[in-house]
């Protein structure tokens, strides 16, 4: 009888390797929180009322402060409006650079408050009611580039997004619709999320992502995709589209990304079938992520990927000859010509211990091997 600890017992077995090999610093993924001064994070406000809560403390001195907001005079350029119950947006004063009405109940974005408001370069809108944002809106303020606008009701990627934007956050709202044109223009976007919401193969074209030269980030992760997006920007960095229902991946997929080193599809339907044998031989990966479809087989990845997730699967045996990105017969004393994996987790699959040796004689940066 078999033993089912086998299948479910993570063993993570610490490959110490020896001072030879030398141990190489983790790659810095690419920053997803912005720079630019953060506010404490928040509990979701109350249901809404009349009054906005008191603010405390000295009255502002500015006299064109909102009554809703704060009006720090150490921070001359930042409008604090978050977290106060707010349902329409107040008369936005010039000086503002930074603008915070996150955590509120507005539900429409429109013209007026932001007439003079020509110089904000950061709108936080995150946990509001917004299910519209007028186009007009963004031709006020052609500075913008900033625009955090997650957990929302929008339908649609707003229209008339000013060219200068340099980061577009619209995660978990209910999109189901990029307007054509609607991201064209953006040649300074470097990230954009559209994270959880309701985007299928049939809401992005292969001219969607056209003009999106400086893209680094693109989520397009909890969506109902089928297929792979096409059209996307090949200077991209970060790639994930995790929980979708992705079944296959084209043969020449990544040809012509040249920096491409994140790629994440957790939570998909792909088989052997759907994934190319050399699909991710991409030599600028570093960070590959499948785990939770239904692979049998490891793919071929290149000697430069450092960390592969594959767990929960439905892998059922593993050879270190074959997924080997070098010949074990060939010349390993060059360091240079050893794979640099050095994370892999295999758990959830039909794999049980020991790791064959063709393994460890190949993999000789492995520190961590999760069965
Ligand atoms: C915008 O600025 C002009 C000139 O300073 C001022 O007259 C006007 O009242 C301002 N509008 C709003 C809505 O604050
Ligand atoms: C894009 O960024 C460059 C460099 O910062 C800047 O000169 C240019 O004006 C920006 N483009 C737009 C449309 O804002
Ligand atoms: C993987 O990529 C490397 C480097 O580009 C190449 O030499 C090798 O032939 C590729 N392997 C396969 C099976 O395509
Ligand atoms: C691994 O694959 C190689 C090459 O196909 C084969 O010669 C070898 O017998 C395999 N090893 C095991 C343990 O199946």
């Amino acid at each position: 009888m078999k033993a089912p600890a086998g299948f479910f017992s993570a063993l993570v077995l610490l490959l110490l390797i020896g001072a030879v090999l030398g141990q190489r610093p983790r790659p810095r993924k690419p920053t997803r929180r912005p720079t630019t001064p953060r506010q404490p994070s928040v509990p979701e406000p109350q249901e809404p009322t009349d009054i906005p809560p008191l603010i405390l403390g000295p009255p502002s001195p500015y006299p064109d402060c909102p009554r809703e907001c704060l009006c720090s005079p150490s921070y001359p350029n930042s409008l604090n409006c978050e977290n106060r119950n707010i349902r329409v947006i107040p008369v936005i004063p010039l000086r503002t650079h930074y603008l915070y009405l996150q955590n509120n109940y507005i539900s429409e974005v429109t013209a007026e408050p932001f007439v003079n408001a020509t110089d904000i370069r950061w709108i936080n809108l995150a946990n509001n009611r917004i299910h519209r944002i007028d186009r007009q809106v963004f031709q006020k303020i052609p500075a913008l580039l900033y625009l955090y606008v997650q957990r929302n009701q929008l339908k649609e990627v707003p229209s008339g997004l000013p060219a200068s934007l340099e980061q577009l956050r619209l995660s978990k709202n209910r999109i189901s619709k990029i307007p054509a044109g609607a991201l064209s223009k953006m040649g300074n976007l470097t990230l954009l999320d559209l994270y959880h919401n309701q985007l299928s193969d049939s809401d992005l074209s292969r001219n969607t992502f056209k003009d999106l030269s400086s893209l680094m980030q693109l989520n397009l992760a909890h969506n109902v995709l089928r297929k792979m997006p096409a059209g996307v920007p090949n200077n991209l960095i970060q790639l994930f589209l995790d929980k979708n229902r992705i079944e296959d991946i084209p043969k020449d997929y990544f040809q012509g990304f040249s920096h491409l080193a994140f790629v994440r599809l957790n939570y998909n339907q792909l088989s052997d079938k759907g994934v190319p044998r050399a699909v991710f031989n991409i030599s600028t990966l570093l960070d590959l992520q499948l785990a939770h479809n239904q692979l049998t087989t490891i793919p071929l990845f290149s000697t430069h990927l450092e960390h592969l997730h594959l767990n929960h699967n439905t892998i059922q045996n593993i050879n270190g000859t074959l997924i080997c990105p070098r010949s074990l017969q060939g010349d390993m004393s060059d360091p240079s010509h050893i794979p640099r994996l050095r994370y892999l987790r295999l758990d959830g699959n039909q794999l049980s211990p020991p790791i064959p040796l063709d393994v460890i004689m190949c993999f000789r940066h492995l520190h961590s091997i999760v069965i």
